[in-house]
């Protein structure tokens, strides 16, 4: 392993304690637990606590990271938080993190790149560090997806949870290798998956409100269209240029919005199910977050051997795409 090489050291997560099943959701809008279960693959998923923030959740999910890095609060050099539900617009939800993890010197910025913001903070971290002036980072993908979901709208309310995953990336690490990232948006597809208001185009106001411009909303049929073909490439794209195959791939770890959508992309790597992780029948959801929960859930399982290539690929809001090859 040579010095420079950028590597996973530790891996953490936390989930919010209450349940929402989909028996639940039944009583809230006009849907059911067949339709549920069918047209998405989930079962219920986890909401955060009206006091429990996303700093909140993210600094727990951090805290576990880094004690299964072995690093101390003050060591990390960068905080990058993906986030689009950052406790406030102002300050950077990475400063709140910061202070609740005691850090004081550590450059601290958010991502906002939804469902693909883990991987494109990956990008991020993994360059900084690249670049010399940085060793140590931390990223945490976490989400309050709840705060921003219109309970009443039974095309988006069963889809979405809550959580944070988290990974401290160092400089000089012997193993967890990130060899590569890859990342791309297409804004002029904006419109499908967006919140409307709460922006500076148009800020809340009592009448955004009553029109439910908070929520996201989502053009659900057009986004699932478009999320295997751009993981696909993504991820045929990573595996190329560094010299891979699909048959390579140990495990893979697709962004968790809908279970059709993760077997249409197992389907076009020639994966069997077997090398998929699957956790979105317990959480829906969370965004960025998907993806870390996951890779915390499995390394905490033993589930990642030395040597595994991990492939991790995403799609979301922006429209963004995204991927990237880990080596365990
Ligand atoms: N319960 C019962 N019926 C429902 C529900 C529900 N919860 N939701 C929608 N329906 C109905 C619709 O009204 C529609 O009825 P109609 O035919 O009478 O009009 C019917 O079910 C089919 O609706 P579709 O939208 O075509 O359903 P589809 O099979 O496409 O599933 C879903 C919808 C689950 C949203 C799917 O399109 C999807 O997963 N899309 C991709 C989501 C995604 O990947 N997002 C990106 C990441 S998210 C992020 O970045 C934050």
């Amino acid at each position: 392993m040579h010095k420079l090489e950028i590597g996973i050291a530790g891996t953490g997560y936390y989930v919010p304690a209450k349940v929402l099943t989909n028996a639940d959701l039944e009583q809230m809008v006009d849907t059911s637990d067949e339709w549920i279960r069918e047209r998405t693959g989930i079962r219920e998923r986890r909401i955060a606590a009206p006091d429990e923030p996303v700093s909140e959740m993210a600094v727990r999910a951090a805290r576990s990271a880094l004690l299964s890095a072995g690093v101390r609060p003050e060591e990390l050099d960068v905080i990058i938080l993906a986030t689009f539900t950052a406790d406030r617009p102002l300050p950077a939800g990475a400063c709140l993190l910061q202070e609740k993890l005691g850090n004081t010197r550590a450059g601290s910025f958010d991502i906002s790149a939804a469902c693909c913001g883990f991987i494109y903070g990956l990008e991020v971290a993994h360059k900084l560090l690249t670049g010399g002036r940085y060793r140590t980072a931390l990223l945490v993908a976490a989400e309050k997806l709840s705060s921003v979901t219109d309970w009443e709208d039974r095309n988006t309310c069963v889809l979405f949870g809550d959580g944070a995953g988290a990974v401290v990336i160092k400089k000089g690490h012997p193993h967890g290798r990130i060899i590569d990232c890859y990342i791309g948006s297409d804004g002029s597809k904006a419109d499908l998956l967006s919140i409307p208001a709460g922006g500076s185009a148009r800020p809340i106001t009592h009448r955004a409100i009553d029109e439910k411009q908070q929520f996201v909303k989502m053009a659900g049929r057009e986004v699932f269209k478009l999320a295997v073909n751009e993981m696909l490439n993504a991820a045929r794209m990573v595996l190329k240029r560094n010299n891979y195959d699909t048959s390579d791939i140990s495990w893979l770890i697709p962004h968790q919005a809908n279970l059709r959508i993760i077997r249409a992309a197992a389907r076009g790597l020639n994966l069997p199910m077997g090398k998929v992780f699957v956790n979105l029948d317990r959480y829906g959801n969370i965004s960025g977050a998907t993806i870390p929960v996951a890779l915390a859930e499995m390394d905490q399982a033993g589930l990642l051997k030395r040597g595994d290539l991990v492939m991790m690929v995403a799609f979301g809001g922006g429209l963004t795409w995204s991927a990237s090859l880990v080596e365990w």
